[in-house]
């Protein structure tokens, strides 16, 4: 149901491809490829109604002042859940899955404006990409762990857990992913798996400060950023070798990858039934990124 390599959130709200990435030839060949290889994507996450982030689609220069590249293949965003909502981003993802595309939606749980809102919220959106996208909507994943919305992702255990919880109550048959942060310990992917959730995606750009404990992030007007790409890599990896250890259910297991040899480590962590997320790859060098896809879907 979902590929080896899948491929998170740089393909857009729609899951085929974003703008200004799109300007690109060499993006636009991998995303040719996706559809090719029948590349599992994870849509950028969507909230249940729309939200102008830092980068606002109107002024498209706003993307390269908060999506950065670091040295060493990395990326520092403070992106900011820019998004148009639900019933909007759902309909993206119709197109995109009628073209043949696999997207998986995800999807932001707001807990800053309370848990029973934020649960309310988040059924109300099952409920709408279940019309939207009928038999295309075969699984969700739920980001608890986005450094950028200005909620703190290190205090927000209990109500992941409630979430989710609530979640496979009404949708027991639903595929559930979660999407953790290097801030979450381990014993969180526990309690959802005690809980029912069928997948742990982990993880999502580690905050700039966690990386780069001593300095002050050149995003630090808007929260500080998070880290993708090389730089994440060491801290990344060993985070997910240790979810592997602790818990039983699939994972996908990503952040830092920049290469086939880095591929290779994540899916060495954990054999067959788990898969590898890429992101920052795929902006950087998309070509690198269609040879992870093509030797691996
Ligand atoms: C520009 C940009 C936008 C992102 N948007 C989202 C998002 O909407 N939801 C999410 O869960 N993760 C988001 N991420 C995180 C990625 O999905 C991925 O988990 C992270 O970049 C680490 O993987 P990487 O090192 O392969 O890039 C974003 C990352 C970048 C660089």
């Amino acid at each position: 149901m979902i590929s080896n390599v899948v491929v998170s959130s740089i393909l857009g709200h729609s899951g085929r491809g974003m703008f200004p990435l799109t300007l690109k030839l060499s993006y636009r060949k991998f995303v040719k490829k996706v559809l090719e290889t029948k590349t599992t994507v994870i849509a950028e996450s969507a909230t249940r109604f729309k939200i102008v982030g830092n980068y606002q689609i109107r002024k498209p220069w706003t993307w390269w002042i908060y999506v950065r590249k670091l040295p060493r293949m990395s990326l520092l965003n403070a992106f900011g859940l820019t998004n148009d909502g639900i019933e909007k981003c759902a309909k993206k993802i119709l197109r995109s899955a009628k073209k043949g595309f696999q997207v998986i939606p995800s999807y932001f749980p707001e807990f800053s404006k309370g848990l029973d809102i934020a649960i309310k919220e988040a059924l109300e959106a099952i409920a709408i990409y279940q019309s939207e996208l009928g038999d295309y909507f075969f699984a969700l994943e739920i980001n608890v762990s986005c450094p950028n919305a200005g909620e703190d992702v290190s205090k927000n255990m209990s109500q992941a857990v409630a979430c989710a919880k609530a979640i496979k109550a009404r949708h027991p048959d639903l595929t559930l992913i979660v999407k953790l942060s290097y801030l979450h310990p381990i014993s969180l992917a526990e309690e959802l798996e005690r809980v029912g959730v069928n997948i742990i995606h982990g993880i999502n750009t580690i905050p700039y400060g966690e990386v780069f404990p001593n300095k002050q992030s050149p995003l630090h007007k808007v929260g500080g950023g998070g880290i993708s790409g090389g730089l994440a890599y060491p801290q990344a990896l060993e985070y997910n070798t240790k979810l592997s250890k602790r818990v039983s259910i699939p994972l996908i297991m990503g952040c830092g990858i920049t290469d086939l040899i880095s591929l290779g480590e994540y899916k060495d962590i954990r054999g067959n039934g788990n898969s590898v997320s890429i992101c920052s790859l795929v902006r950087l060098n998309p070509t690198k990124a269609i040879m992870a896809i093509e030797i691996s879907n």
